[in-house]
């Protein structure tokens, strides 16, 4: 039923020298789980992603240090091997295998528009594929939502809960207008306060420990607060506000807790159920390497009756368009009980889906928690070497409750633009700057996944040692 003739070959995994020397060094039969070696070590980016059964056979990943394996990894990527791509926060490249994927479901919606739809894009295909999607990030599967990216979670977060005129919605100072512009534009309709939580405290870049965020998020909520609107990861210096504490504390002063998780899928292991949040918006675009426009919303299940399907094109007040009542139509019902509802409804574009389905079987195939690891390793490489360069400041925390993978630093006397620009020009290096003067903040930021190797991460750190020896001496 599924079959792409270029969608099965990858000349770079027919190496069999490659394949002899991994099984060498002893981790084939831990990786592969067995017998397919082969065939089955690189069907990451050979085997089609449609189902479970492309994975099933293999295991985990290497030791986050094992250069040899996360090489291999890095091989998934179409990035060209010339270029250092250390932007992940911003925009993921997808790998060979969710790649193909969208291209082969494309191809086939291409060629007759029917049969994809019969064949492939089933229910069945959308159910194993919403239990799979729930199951990453920690949900049940009617918690979740398909959305075009995290501003559309953000959006639907904000106007949804249910508040009255002189309500208050609280957000911080180092949130991305994703989350702070809606909350403007809805305050401004609705007659609502709003409250700002700062930390523009350089003594909060980074804190000594969660609990001053905590602290901080505490001290500014008030009476009237209904609704705190924060990032789990701020896209500025990368700090990882500790969110189940958060939500906890707000729960019991009846605030309803929308978290801005543009960074965290795909970076680390998520747990909706164990953060504590009422609502979650993602994308799956950046760290979860899928297609562009693609992520999801999740809603925790005993809030759908507090927060309102109002963006969306949900049938309202249980009534369609001519007004019949819909109150025994089993569909209408079921998505009413699930965060479905909160779904915008028209065309959307299946192989998308079938892009973000594929990245999940790549995910899972090198598990979230080995991905976070290697994850953690090279950004802690990197950190540590940007510390030991003269006038360099780090701003990501050493605490890896407060960190992860995005790398906040500047060169002193070196405009931040002014370095995007050197490394790019003269080394092949890709990393942004996030300004943000509101807040006196102005760094450059590096993405360290896991199509980064241990060499480019050297690279960058020879690079950065050069351009500030040549300005600071
Ligand atoms: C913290 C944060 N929120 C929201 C966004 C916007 O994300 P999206 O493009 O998925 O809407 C970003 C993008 O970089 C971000 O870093």
């Amino acid at each position: 039923m599924y079959s792409s003739p270029d969608f099965n070959f990858d000349p770079r995994f027919e190496n069999p020298k490659e394949l002899a020397a991994l099984s060498r060094r002893g981790f084939l039969g831990r990786f592969l789980g067995g017998a397919l070696a082969g065939s089955a070590l690189l069907s990451l980016g050979t085997k089609p992603a449609h189902g479970a059964e492309a994975m099933n056979d293999m295991g985990a990943a290497a030791a986050p240090d094992d250069e040899k394996f996360w090489k291999l990894v890095t091989k998934q990527f179409l990035i060209r091997p010339d270029i250092a791509y250390m932007n992940t926060g911003t925009r993921g490249p997808s790998p060979r295998s969710v790649h193909m994927a969208q291209i082969d479901a494309l191809n086939r919606i291409n060629n007759d528009y029917v049969s994809f739809r019969r064949d492939f894009y089933t229910e069945e295909f959308a159910d194993a594929f919403y239990a799979k999607f729930a199951n990453y990030v920690g949900c049940n599967p009617n918690e979740l939502a398909l959305a075009n990216n995290t501003t559309d979670g953000m959006i639907t977060g904000t106007f949804g809960p249910v508040l009255e005129p002189g309500d208050e919605i609280l957000y911080t100072n180092h949130d991305h207008g994703a989350g702070t512009n809606p909350v403007l534009n809805r305050a401004h309709r609705d007659k609502l306060n709003v409250g700002i939580i700062d930390l523009s405290d350089p003594k909060l870049h980074p804190p000594d420990s969660p609990d001053e965020l905590l602290k901080a998020f505490e001290a500014a909520i008030t009476p009237k607060t209904k609704l705190l609107s924060f990032c789990h990861t701020n896209y500025t210096d990368g700090l990882f506000m500790p969110v189940k504490e958060i939500c906890e504390m707000a729960r019991s002063r009846g605030v309803i807790t929308l978290v801005d998780g543009a960074q965290p899928p795909g970076m680390v292991k998520l747990d909706m159920h164990d953060l504590g949040c009422d609502m979650y918006a993602g994308p799956s675009h950046k760290w979860m390497l899928a297609s562009m426009q693609s992520g999801f919303f999740y809603v925790k299940e005993d809030m759908f009756d507090r927060i309102e399907p109002v963006i969306s094109t949900t049938p309202y007040a249980g009534k369609d368009m001519y007004g019949n009542d819909l109150s025994t139509n089993e569909r209408f019902l079921e998505r009413m009980a699930s965060a479905g509802k909160y779904t915008r409804r028209g065309s959307s574009s299946y192989p998308k889906w079938v892009s973000v389905n594929a990245a999940l079987d790549f995910h899972n195939h090198l598990t979230p928690e080995g991905i976070e690891a290697r994850i953690r390793y090279l950004a802690t490489k990197l950190a540590n070497g940007l510390r030991n360069i003269d006038g360099v400041e780090v701003f990501a925390s050493e605490d890896p409750r407060l960190h992860a993978g995005l790398v906040p630093f500047r060169i002193k006397g070196v405009p931040t633009r002014d370095l995007n620009t050197k490394l790019w020009e003269d080394y092949n290096i890709y990393i942004r700057s996030v300004t943000h003067m509101a807040v006196n903040w102005d760094a450059n930021r590096a993405s360290m996944h896991i199509m980064v190797t241990a060499a480019e991460v050297d690279k960058i750190l020879g690079a950065v040692a050069e351009i500030s020896k040549s300005v600071n001496g």
